[in-house]
């Protein structure tokens, strides 16, 4: 995608007044985070919907909190509230400047959806947005003229990197960039024995080293299953073949990217890793706003590491580079294999060690197939979702 002309219109809306934003997920860790940017810049935006799942306590707070006029939440209108009650991918087309989409798994596709075709700039969270369906959702957003905004913090860190530089969206062997690079912090078992993988617990799993989020993408980071998902994040937001993107370990997630250009200079981004930069650096983009976040002082860090991912360790990084290179239908099974399976591990019902053996075992029971419709591909996410917990049994 043309991120270069896709992002012209993403500035303060017309009047010059707050951009009204939608947040999905607004009780999430990233959908928190977006609520305190919108809370220490309200001058700058205006909540105008909020979407969530099934903590109905917190969403009644945010809508109170926020004056918000709109929400959505899985089992229906709140009782105690003026607010109107919206499916979610109605509340994803209602008057906005951008609508923020951080649910997670397959629950963000049809409001993504929706939200492109409807001409609405999309803050992307939800990557397994891109994973399953990222073809359907780049020609959307090409269709109608609307955005696709990173808030990973990889894809937050490449895009303010490629900023100024070329367009990025028909990529060609004659451009500029000639690699990006995604870092990896490797997750909570990076220094564990890989022998003592089997018997892992999910508290165990769910302590990151570096960044507090939610459960299944801290699950996807121990799996580096994370890290393939954005490799295929990457692909759909950037335009580069897959053999142009690398990953590489670094301990200390203080670099969030990095591109490589065809003159040999590459450029890094740097900052703390807290979500609350790249999340408002989409939100307010093109305006880089001020932050309360922890500066870095790189005196005191002394040095930062850099090493190739070790492929024994991580199996279902290997496996998502495999279905990226397979096609695209063999991409929403593996998210859609991969949701079971981290719901599994998290309720003890099988060993971290299974996640990436049913994951291949699913992969292997479903021929690939290209050309898929959005409709195509999320059925293929929940036929692996089910065959996973089929599977499992
Ligand atoms: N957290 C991070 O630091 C981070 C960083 C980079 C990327 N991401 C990506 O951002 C996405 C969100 O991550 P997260 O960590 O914020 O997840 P999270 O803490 O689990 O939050 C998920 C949000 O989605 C809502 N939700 C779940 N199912 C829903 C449904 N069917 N319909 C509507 N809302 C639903 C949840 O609502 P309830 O809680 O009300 O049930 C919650 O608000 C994921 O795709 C993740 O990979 C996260």
């Amino acid at each position: 995608m043309d991120l270069s002309t896709g992002l012209g219109g993403c500035g303060l809306n017309r009047a010059g007044d707050r951009k009204r934003v939608v947040i999905l997920g607004s009780t999430g860790s990233i959908g928190r985070q977006a609520l305190d940017v919108v809370r220490s810049h309200p001058d700058r935006f205006v909540v105008v919907g909020l979407g969530a799942g099934r903590n109905r306590d917190l969403l009644r707070a945010q809508i109170a909190t926020f004056g918000c006029p709109s929400y959505s939440a899985v089992d229906g209108p709140l009782p105690d509230t003026s607010a109107t009650f919206l499916p979610l991918v109605d509340l994803a087309t209602v008057d906005a400047d951008l609508v923020l989409v951080a649910t997670v798994g397959a629950a963000g596709i049809a409001p993504t959806l929706a939200a492109l075709r409807a001409g609405r700039d999309v803050a992307l969270a939800n990557k397994e947005v891109l994973v399953v369906a990222g073809r359907p959702v780049v020609e959307a957003a090409r269709a109608s003229g609307a955005a696709i905004l990173p808030v990973d913090s990889e894809h937050s860190a490449i895009w303010q990197c490629i900023r100024g530089e070329a367009k990025l969206g028909a990529w060609s062997p004659g451009s500029p960039i000639e690699r990006l690079l995604l870092t990896a912090s490797g997750g909570a078992f990076r220094d564990l024995p890989i022998d003592d993988l089997d018997t892992v617990t999910p508290e165990q799993a769910l302590h990151h080293p570096n960044w507090v989020m939610g459960a299944k993408v801290t699950i996807d980071s121990a799996t580096l299953l994370n890290k393939g998902f954005e490799v295929i994040e990457a692909h759909w937001l950037f335009g580069l073949p897959y053999d142009r993107i690398d990953v590489v370990l670094h301990r200390e997630s203080l670099v969030h990217s990095l591109v490589a250009f065809a003159d040999g200079t590459m450029k890094a981004q740097l900052g703390p890793p807290d979500m609350r930069l790249p999340i408002q650096y989409a939100l307010g983009y093109p305006n880089r706003l001020t932050s309360p976040v922890e500066r870095l002082d790189l005196s005191a860090v002394g040095q930062l590491t850099f090493a190739r991912v070790p492929a024994d360790r991580y199996p279902c990084f290997r496996l998502a580079i495999a279905a990226a290179s397979a096609g695209e239908s063999a991409c929403a099974v593996l998210s859609g294999a991969d949701e079971a399976a981290v719901s599994l591990f998290l309720e003890r019902r099988i060993r971290f060690t299974d996640i990436p053996a049913l994951i291949e075992r699913v992969l292997s029971a479903r021929c690939p197939v290209a050309g898929l419709s959005a409709d195509e591909l999320v059925v293929a996410s929940e036929w692996a979702e089910a065959k996973c917990r089929e599977l499992a049994e």
